[in-house]
């Protein structure tokens, strides 16, 4: 039986649109994951799941450790399910849910925020002002992992932390420090020009030439200046961790001395978008399926929905994938549509009315943003549905 046989024998009972897990595929996945990270602890990224049942089958496998959250009120709502030891790595300006950490002592020993500036410890500690009890809040210093080159003229990586050299990282450790109330006890480094960008990208070799050089030319220089940034903020601090990396780049990144742990998320789902590097490969776990509703043509079927664009730059690499079955593609003009998508191909033949299409989301959690529940496939059934971020009423972004 192949997969698409095996998915819609498991799910003939349930009407599209759906979303489902295979369950073997994450497993596989998950431990591929753990064998690049040889043998440091991998943080779940939350938000390339975006389901509380998802995450506790994976922190139950060996080799992860923590959550890696998106937003306060998530870590907030996760803590008080009992999950532990969780980072938020994206800053907070959200006051009302910096007050309830600070008045929950328990919350507030499990959950660690993002800064990188004294701006946001003096919102921070202005949000916090009112708590009572007033729980020391742990913080993690952002630090920009990006990779500069021809005097800044060269930039790759996300445009997140002002924080770049270990004497700027010192500095804000010590204004920490000064803050009673504030305890540092992380730094994060993301490397997004490694972690996020594929290195085999389809049909432009020349492109993925320059990839791969900017790529090794910014390990290299990781290497040292993130050695340097923890150096100079150990000094101030007692670090619980050092998080670096996603999961395009985890052998690179536990290659360094200094970082003591990895985050992966997308790896688990394995999206489209990470189909494009040489380091690895996995198998698309996470697939939704869409109703074959009509037919413009012989070669052209038209399924219901389907226009699930994943964020980033926008282009074609944002869309879904039509998976199975194979050879199927958009049309030019419409792409994935609101409400419905036509697909054309041979492929489009064999088609019926009432037959599905699978798809592959261009990113991993985003998906779940789309469906409430997530129906897990072990082989050919669906042992289990459970329910996502969302069907859970839970929208934090
Ligand atoms: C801080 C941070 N770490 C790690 C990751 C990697 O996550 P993933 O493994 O899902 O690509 C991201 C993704 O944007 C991130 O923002």
């Amino acid at each position: 039986m192949d997969d698409r046989q095996r998915y819609d024998r498991a799910t003939a009972a349930l009407e599209p649109p759906f979303a489902i897990l295979d369950l073997a595929a994450m497993r596989a996945n998950a431990a591929d994951l753990v064998r690049r990270a040889a043998g440091k602890p991998i943080r779940v990224a939350s938000k390339s799941v975006r389901s509380r049942a998802v995450l506790e089958r994976i922190l139950a496998m060996d080799g992860f450790r923590g959550i890696m959250a998106f937003t306060l009120p998530e870590a907030l709502w996760l803590a008080g399910q009992g999950f532990t030891d969780i980072l938020v790595a994206y800053p907070t300006a959200d006051r009302h849910a910096l007050a309830a950490l600070a008045a929950d002592p328990r919350a507030a020993a499990e959950i660690a925020i993002t800064v990188d500036s004294r701006e946001q410890l003096d919102f921070v500690e202005k949000a916090v002002s009112g708590a009572h009890p007033r729980a020391e809040l742990r913080l993690s210093l952002d630090v920009d992992a990006g990779y500069v080159a021809l005097g800044g003229k060269f930039r790759a990586g996300a445009l997140r932390s002002p924080v770049r050299e270990p004497h700027q990282a010192a500095d804000l450790a010590t204004a920490i420090a000064k803050r009673p109330g504030l305890r540092l006890v992380g730094v994060m480094a993301y490397e997004a020009q490694i972690a996020g960008v594929g290195d085999d990208p389809p049909g432009n070799a020349a492109f993925a030439r320059v990839v791969r050089l900017m790529q090794a030319r910014s390990a290299r220089e990781l290497i040292v200046r993130r050695g340097r940034i923890v150096h100079a903020v150990r000094q101030i601090a007692d670090l619980e961790f050092v998080n670096g990396g996603g999961t395009g780049s985890i052998e690179t990144t536990v290659r360094e001395k200094a970082v003591t742990e990895v985050a992966a998320g997308s790896g688990f789902f394995h999206p489209r978008l990470f189909d494009f590097y040489r380091r690895f490969s996995g198998r698309p776990a996470a697939l939704f399926a869409l109703p074959v509703v009509r037919r413009p043509g012989p070669d052209t079927v038209t399924v219901l929905g389907g226009g699930y664009l994943a964020s980033g730059p926008p282009g074609p690499s944002r869309l879904p994938q039509p998976y199975l079955p194979a050879g199927l593609r958009y049309a030019q003009d419409e792409g994935a549509g609101e409400v419905q998508t036509p697909l054309l191909g041979q492929a489009a033949q064999e088609l019926r009315v009432g037959d599905r299409v699978w798809f592959r989301h261009a990113k991993a959690g985003e998906m779940c943003e789309r469906f409430d529940t997530l129906h897990l496939v072990d082989g050919d059934t669906v042992t289990e549905s459970v329910p996502t971020y969302r069907g859970e009423g839970r929208t934090f972004l």
